[in-house]
Parts: structure tokens; C-alpha cells; sequence
């Protein structure tokens, strides 16, 4: 295929909007590679395979590490002890340096997970914060009054605020006869944002890691660093359907959004922006579209969760593009289907659609992923094809998913958090002992080592597809114009830059389909990939058949 040039480094491919233009492989550093027998993945077994994600293999451009910090892993890594060092488990201050060495000598770019909207409990600010009301830390969490005290003289809660993994937001400390808040564990306290000297100190240890050479941030919900300064409680809701859960009982006017968050973000951004090609990507907790384009700017994105919510439904990616279109306009957003927190995407997409071949649904929406307008995030084991792992409740890792309360119930994420099977050696190449979750039943067969011998597989495609989207300047930059053509299970959409036109014709269903490219303006086209090897061509009157879950990537020509 003429069209497929080989990847160079990230740089020298995309300049300093390499973020813009290039793809972004999040790595789970637990689940990746164990080089030490612990059974727990390590700095160093990630080092030993880059070259599975560098030019001679996947070819991304960044790589996105999940939380390497020390924790007491009540959230597996997001509650962090200390912002400015390397868990232990994982490695050694060296083997991080030389990760980035060794990422950077690959044209991959590093970037950090930054979790600055709250800390471990055993954080050594936390410590100090919650022995007293007096001294240098008193003020670094949100420490807030008891509302008053019920019959029994317990202190009652300063307001109405909840917790996302279950129960009150609030956790009394006698020491200070205070509450203090956490959006999430009761061992994540929430940080103060609104004191000058915690920001300074969040500040420094960002500079930290761009001094040690790291390429951008991705920030863990990051639009509720900042609370109302009064904490009023939270408006409640009326009239919702039975079942929904208490979070979601209430309006998070006053724990979310606030409207001073853009000026503090852009002090951070700064930093960022000292030197060209740095970037950075905002989870957004909790928010839609019309948030995330509204606090992307020219050099960061914030993530975008349609396309994570959404059914493998063409008419539902149709009205979704159309909806993302008209909000993020000129803004770039990101392209997601799964992450450390959500459902492996070949095992949703095909659940919502009622398909059993996930490796089918893998293929057409790796083709999907890799074509739309925005920046891709591929999840690692998404490249084979990977699916949700059914973990028992006696093994569950994931603390929210152990918390059994009424009228609460959590997706388990361990599911998508399983061990990467490189082999199908005993361990898959991941371990030489036990794996901290169980590997998927189908190991055996599913792993890197055979697929990369099997170019139809999972793994060929993401690697056809790539390298077909590095190529094309349309697909890594272009506007984006939806088509109406072919049936209801048919998405079209033309991707345009530099006087390159790239088609896309996608068939969400497993039945055939036939589409008239006519519409699609002057032809010839032909196909340069897709979801198969051999991808179907159109015929002399621009009729293309698809197969079932087919999707045809068609240049000009
Ligand atoms: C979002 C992270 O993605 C999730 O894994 C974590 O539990 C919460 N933030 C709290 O840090």
C-alpha cells in the first residue's frame, strides 16, 4: 500500500503539535510487564517493551503512564503518598530516568499522571494536617465544622456533599473536631487548591517531573480541584428514575465546575508551556461535551466521553459526531473508548450491540478510533483485542467494587485492568509468579507474541491502521464531514487537510451492505485499508459492498 510511509520518530513526524497530530497508548504500569517475580508490573518490565510501541512496533507516538507513585494503593495508585517520587514496587528513581531515556531514544513521548485533586491519608501533609488546627499544614485539606451534633452528640456532617465511591463526602477527625472532604476514598483526602501554598507546592513538583524530561500531564479529575469557597450543600434532585444512585440524586453545583478553575488551570498550563511540545490532557469527572471543549485550548485537550457512552450503534456515532461537531467547532478533542475505569471496549461495543465476535468489533472500531478528528487514547491490551476479565468477589482489587452498601452498586474494574499477556508461555511473558489479577481465559491464545505473527489479527490491524493514519495527513489533522450515505448501519465521514481527501465507510452490523459512494464528490476511490487486510473495493459505478463489520478507508485516485 502506497500509502503507508514508516514511522519516523513523533517528532520529527509531527513537530511540537505532536499531541495534535499523533496517538497516545495508555500504559498501566501494575499490569504491563513484572520484571522482578512480584506478580505487580514495574518501570522496568515497561522499559523492555517499548519497542512494542515504538517504530518497529505499535508506532504511537506518547505513552501515558498510570499513577507511578508511592501509595498505599487503597485506589491502586491514585491515592498517592508522595506527587514527587517513584513507587517502590514499581522501580527505582533510575529506572525511571531511564524509562524516559529509553522512551525518548524510541520518539515516544512521556507523560505523567498527575493526581493533584487529593493525596493517600498517608501523605506526610495529611499527616501533619490532621493532628491539629495550628502549624504549616493545618490549611492544606478542606477541613470543615461539624453542622451541629444529632441526640447522641455525634458530629453531624458540614453538608450534604457524597462521595463518588459510595456514602457522605465528609470523615470526622476527632483530633480537630473537623470533618475533611473526599470526593472519593475516605484515604483520598481532598487537597486545598484555594491555599496559595499548596498550589505553590503542586506547582514545584510539576516542575519537578518536567525537569526530569517528562512530555505532558495527563490530570486526574482535574474541574473539581477548586469547591465553592462556602460549601453549600448541594442542590437535591427531583422526580428521577427509580435506581439512580445518590450521586446522581443531586445537582454538583457547589463540589464541581467552578468558574474560577479556568484561571488556575491556565498557572499550570504556563508551566507546561515553557517549553514548545509539552502538553497536557484534563480528565474531566463528570462532565459533557460542552465542559471539556470549553476548557480545551491550543495546546491541551480535555478528555471528551461520548464515544465511551455511546452503544456501537451507527445511528447513535452519526447524531454523536454531528453533536460533537457543532460544540468543540475548531477546538480539537480527544478520541476515547476505554481506559483504566471503564469496560474494555471489545467486550462493551459488542455487549451493546448483542455480537459475540469481539475481535470483529475490535477491528472495525480500532478503524473507527484511528480515523475520526482528535487526538486517540489506545488503552494497552486494546491493541489484541483484550476483554473484560470476569474477576471473583473474594479476589477484587478494586476497593469501591468491594464496598457492598444499599443502593450502591460499582462496576468492578479490575475487569479491564488485567495483566497483559505477551505469551502463551505460562505467566504470558507478564510474570514468573502469581499476577496481582487473574489473566482472561483466553491467554492461551490471546497475546501479543501470536497476533504479531498473524497480520489479520487484532493486533495487524492496529498496526495497518497506524501506520495508514501517520501517513495521511488527513486522518491526523483533517476537518471532518459526516456523509449521509448507505443504509441506518452505515457511518460515513470524509477526513480533508492539505488537498488530501480520506473517505471512511463503516458497517456497524455483522449482516452485508451496499453503499453508493456517488455522494461522496469525485472518485475514483479506492481503498488503502480498513477493518480487514484485504479491504473491499468499489466498483466502476462507486458501489461498495461491505462486509459485515467492515470498515473501508478509501483515498482518491
Ligand atoms: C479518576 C481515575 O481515573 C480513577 O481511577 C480514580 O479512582 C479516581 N480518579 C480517583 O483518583
Amino acid at each position: 500500500m502506497s500509502d503507508i510511509t514508516p514511522p519516523a520518530s513523533s517528532l520529527a513526524r509531527h513537530g511540537t503539535q505532536w499531541w495534535r497530530e499523533g496517538i497516545v497508548y495508555q500504559v498501566y504500569p501494575r499490569s504491563y510487564a513484572d520484571t522482578d517475580g512480584n506478580g505487580v508490573g514495574d518501570l522496568a518490565g515497561i522499559i523492555e517493551h517499548l519497542d512494542h510501541l515504538g517504530p518497529d512496533g505499535l508506532g504511537v507516538d506518547g505513552v501515558w503512564l498510570s499513577p507511578i507513585y508511592p501509595s498505599p494503593g487503597f485506589d491502586v495508585g491514585y491515592d498517592v503518598s508522595d506527587h514527587s517520587a517513584v513507587d517502590p514496587l514499581l522501580g527505582t528513581e533510575e529506572d525511571f530516568d531511564r524509562l524516559v531515556r529509553e522512551a525518548h531514544a524510541r520518539g515516544l513521548r512521556v507523560i505523567l499522571d498527575l493526581v493533584m485533586n487529593h493525596t493517600s491519608d498517608q501523605h506526610a501533609w495529611f499527616q501533619a494536617s490532621r493532628q491539629s488546627r495550628e502549624g504549616p499544614y493545618a490549611d492544606f485539606y478542606l477541613w470543615r465544622d461539624p453542622a451541629g451534633r444529632d441526640a447522641d452528640g455525634n458530629p453531624l456532617p458540614p453538608n450534604n456533599w457524597l462521595s463518588f465511591f459510595g456514602g457522605s463526602a465528609w470523615e470526622y477527625e476527632p483530633a480537630r473536631d473537623q470533618f475533611y472532604m473526599h470526593t472519593f476514598l475516605v484515604e483520598q483526602p481532598e487537597v486545598n487548591w484555594r491555599n496559595p501554598v499548596v498550589e505553590e507546592a503542586q506547582l514545584k513538583m510539576v516542575r519537578g517531573w518536567l525537569d526530569r524530561g517528562v512530555d505532558g500531564f495527563r490530570l486526574d479529575v482535574f474541574n473539581i480541584f477548586l469547591k465553592d469557597p462556602e460549601m453549600p450543600s448541594n442542590p437535591e434532585l427531583e422526580d428521577l428514575a427509580e435506581g439512580t444512585s445518590a450521586w446522581d440524586r443531586q445537582e454538583h453545583k457547589y463540589d464541581r465546575d467552578q468558574p474560577d478553575f479556568p484561571e488556575l488551570i491556565a498557572r499550570f498550563r504556563a508551566i507546561v508551556d515553557e517549553v514548545p511540545g509539552r502538553m497536557s490532557v484534563g480528565e474531566l469527572f463528570y462532565g459533557g461535551p460542552e465542559t471539556s471543549a470549553s476548557l480545551s485550548n491550543q495546546n491541551h485537550l480535555v478528555f471528551d466521553w461520548e464515544l465511551v457512552r455511546a452503544p456501537w450503534s451507527a445511528a447513535e456515532y452519526r447524531a454523536l459526531l454531528d453533536r460533537r461537531q457543532a460544540i468543540f467547532g475548531d477546538t480539537w478533542p480527544t478520541v476515547v473508548l476505554s481506559n483504566h475505569d471503564q469496560s474494555r471496549h471489545a467486550s462493551r461495543l459488542s455487549a451493546s450491540a448483542g455480537i459475540d465476535d469481539t475481535d470483529a468489533v475490535a477491528r472495525a472500531s480500532a478503524a473507527v478510533l484511528l480515523t475520526l478528528r482528535g487526538t486517540p487514547f489506545l488503552y494497552y491490551g486494546e491493541e489484541i483485542g483484550l476483554r473484560d476479565v470476569e474477576v471473583p468477589f473474594e479476589e477484587i482489587i478494586d476497593p469501591p467494587a468491594r464496598r457492598v452498601e444499599a443502593g450502591w452498586v460499582w462496576w468492578n474494574r479490575d475487569g479491564c485492568r488485567s495483566p497483559m499477556p505477551w505469551t502463551g508461555e505460562p505467566g504470558h511473558g507478564f510474570t514468573t509468579g502469581r499476577p496481582w489479577i487473574r489473566f482472561g481465559d483466553d491467554a492461551d491464545t490471546r497475546h501479543v507474541a501470536a497476533q504479531a505473527l498473524d497480520p489479520p489479527s487484532v493486533l495487524g490491524t492496529y498496526k495497518r491502521l497506524i501506520a495508514l493514519r501517520q501517513g495521511r495527513s488527513s486522518l491526523r489533522r483533517g476537518a471532518l464531514r459526516r456523509l449521509d450515505i448507505g443504509g441506518d448501519d452505515v457511518l460515513a465521514y470524509i477526513r480533508e487537510a492539505d488537498g488530501e481527501a480520506t473517505l471512511v465507510v463503516a458497517n456497524f452490523v455483522q449482516q452485508p451492505s451496499t453503499v453508493d459512494l456517488g455522494p461522496a464528490g469525485d472518485g475514483p476511490w479506492r481503498p488503502i485499508g480498513g477493518s480487514h487486510q484485504d479491504p473491499s473495493a468499489p466498483d466502476a459505478d462507486g458501489s461498495l459492498a461491505l462486509r459485515g463489520l467492515e470498515v473501508v478507508i478509501l483515498a482518491r485516485g
